[in-house]
């Protein structure tokens, strides 16, 4: 057999060691392994590597995407599809690994029913795949932000300040109320929850107030609103020097954790059991600590409830 591996959308530390668990696992079942660069797009133009066990030596412990990522609007229409179907059966392919979000999947899902069938690895740092409980990335990039974090409150520590921290997680709060709580945030301002900054401010007086403490962390997720604007509104209002600090693409770099490496390993391993068999349109996840894999289409439509008992617990614990 002869597969393909592919990083689409956004990196994720995690995506190397996934695309190194692909290649030595098709590798040592006998099968070829083609590298395919920059996402969709170097499956349209034949942008190749091939990949062997040497050639993924070195790279568990590095963050990026050694095959490059892109986004590729051409594959948005079909056209787009059936010219990356006709590269594959150009280079004999007898399925691909897609390792990114749900848009990746989309595309995945058009060409498994093109014929060619793909596989879908979760690997994003938002956390946003319903059916699994973990994303590859997740985990090193909440590390990311909590030392950031534990950094800031330094600072704000020393000047009796408020810190304002804005995370990533495009529409989702998975990041921000996970590293609210590790970093001992005050609260967490995520789009899946009603917030009012008056009450914050209120409590942020009255804590100032008490003597409890003079310093705060406030984290915000991606999305709820401008981190320096909401500073200088919690400035405003407390009378407490306020900083705003936008993580940003920090959180996406960096050589991945224990869990993210192990994950992707896991992952990338059932990825190509699933194409020995020749099975495709399916999407990998952990569920209660086992690897398993879902129908794409199923995977899309997928709800993960919001955890509303960890918020919970941000709140009981922050003061
Ligand atoms: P992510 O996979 O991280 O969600 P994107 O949404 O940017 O990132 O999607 C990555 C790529 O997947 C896009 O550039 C495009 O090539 C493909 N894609 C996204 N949405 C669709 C869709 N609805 N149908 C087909 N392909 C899609
Ligand atoms: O999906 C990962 C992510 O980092 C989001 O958290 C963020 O909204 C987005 O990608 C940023 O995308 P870009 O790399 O295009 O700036």
């Amino acid at each position: 057999m002869k597969i393909g591996v592919l990083t689409s959308g956004g990196d994720a530390p995690g995506m190397n060691a996934a695309i190194r668990a692909v290649t030595r696992t098709a590798v040592n079942k006998g099968m070829e392994v083609i590298g395919i660069q920059r996402g969709y797009n170097g499956l349209i133009n034949g942008e190749t590597v091939k990949l062997d066990a040497s050639s993924v030596s070195g790279i568990m412990q590095r963050g990026g995407t050694i095959l490059y990522t892109a986004r590729c609007p051409e594959f948005r229409e079909k056209a787009g599809v059936e010219k990356a179907k006709n590269k594959c059966l150009e280079l004999g392919l007898d399925g691909i690994v897609v390792i990114g979000g749900d848009g990746s999947f989309r595309g995945a899902a058009d060409l498994s029913a093109a014929g060619i069938p793909c596989i879908g690895l979760p690997g994003t740092i938002d956390n946003d795949i319903q059916c699994t409980e973990s994303t590859i990335g997740y985990d090193t990039a909440m590390n990311t932000a909590m030392e950031m974090i534990d950094k800031l409150r330094d600072t704000s520590q020393s000047h009796d300040r408020c810190s304002v921290v804005e995370v990533m997680g495009r529409r989702a709060g998975y990041i921000a109320v996970n590293v609210a709580i590790a970093a001992g945030a005050e609260t967490c301002m995520i789009l899946e929850k009603d917030y009012d900054v008056d009450a914050i401010c209120e409590n942020m007086k009255n804590i100032k107030d008490s003597g409890k403490k003079k310093h705060f962390i406030i984290v915000i997720s991606e999305g709820v609103g401008n981190a320096e604007a909401l500073g200088k509104e919690i400035e405003q209002k407390t009378g407490i020097s306020t900083r705003a600090t936008v993580l940003g693409h920090v959180q996406r770099g960096g050589s991945p954790t224990v869990r993210d490496r192990v994950l992707a390993t896991q992952m990338g391993h059932y990825a190509v059991e699933l194409l020995e068999k020749g099975i495709g349109n399916r999407v990998v996840g952990i569920k209660d600590n086992k690897i398993y894999d879902v129908d794409i289409q199923e995977a899309l439509s997928m709800q993960k409830p919001f955890d509303d008992d960890l918020y919970q617990v941000l709140t009981d614990t922050a003061f």
